[in-house]
């Protein structure tokens, strides 16, 4: 199932600094403030983890699951809400963590879901910006990375719920 035709398009160690340096800059801006992380299941899990662990200010964790795309690669355009975070968010400062922003349909849903919720700020951290396909405008306040095109598998992101596992980014090659 691991063997598949992939291309390296960012490796274990460009990941690992740049987590780093988004870590350090969410610990500076959120110094005076409640941060609550919010994970968006299951994409962001692995993401999440290593950017928790390189935030040096308090900081809660939780977690919410919508689903938009089917088993595919594409969307099914619809959100709907899988399992919703345990915290109360009412006044708290959320950081929702995804692994890549697409259309936005996702993130457009859940910044509003989380400011209905009475959030006191909701900002956007995501490992990967891919613009190609961007059809909802969205303020990403913390992106990792600028990756044009293309459908990209590993360090949490899946195809068909598979090849979360790979410690690097690769672009699926079909
Ligand atoms: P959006 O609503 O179109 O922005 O889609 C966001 C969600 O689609 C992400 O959270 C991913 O789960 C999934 N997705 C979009 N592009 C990719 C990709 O290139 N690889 C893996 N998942 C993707
Ligand atoms: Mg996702």
């Amino acid at each position: 199932m691991q063997s598949t035709n992939k291309e390296i398009v960012l490796d274990s160690q460009t990941i690992n600094d740049r987590v780093r340096e988004l870590g350090q800059e969410i610990s500076r801006d959120y110094h005076d403030k409640e941060l609550v992380v919010i994970g968006v299941l299951k994409g962001a899990f692995i993401f999440m983890a290593d950017l928790v662990r390189e935030i040096s200010v308090p900081v809660a964790t939780d977690f919410i699951q919508v689903s938009s795309y089917g088993g595919s690669a594409s969307s099914s355009g619809k959100i709907t809400l899988v399992s919703s975070p345990s915290q109360i968010i009412e006044g708290c400062h959320v950081l929702l963590v995804e692994d890549i922003i697409d259309t936005g349909l996702t993130m457009q849903w859940l910044a509003s879901h989380f400011s209905d919720q009475g959030a006191a700020s909701v900002k956007i951290c995501s490992l990967i910006d891919k613009a190609e396909r961007r059809e909802h405008k969205i303020k990403i306040d913390y992106p990792g990375f600028a990756i044009s095109q293309g459908f990209l598998i590993g360090y949490g992101l899946d195809y068909d719920q598979q090849y979360r596992n790979l410690p690097a980014i690769y672009h699926l090659i079909t």
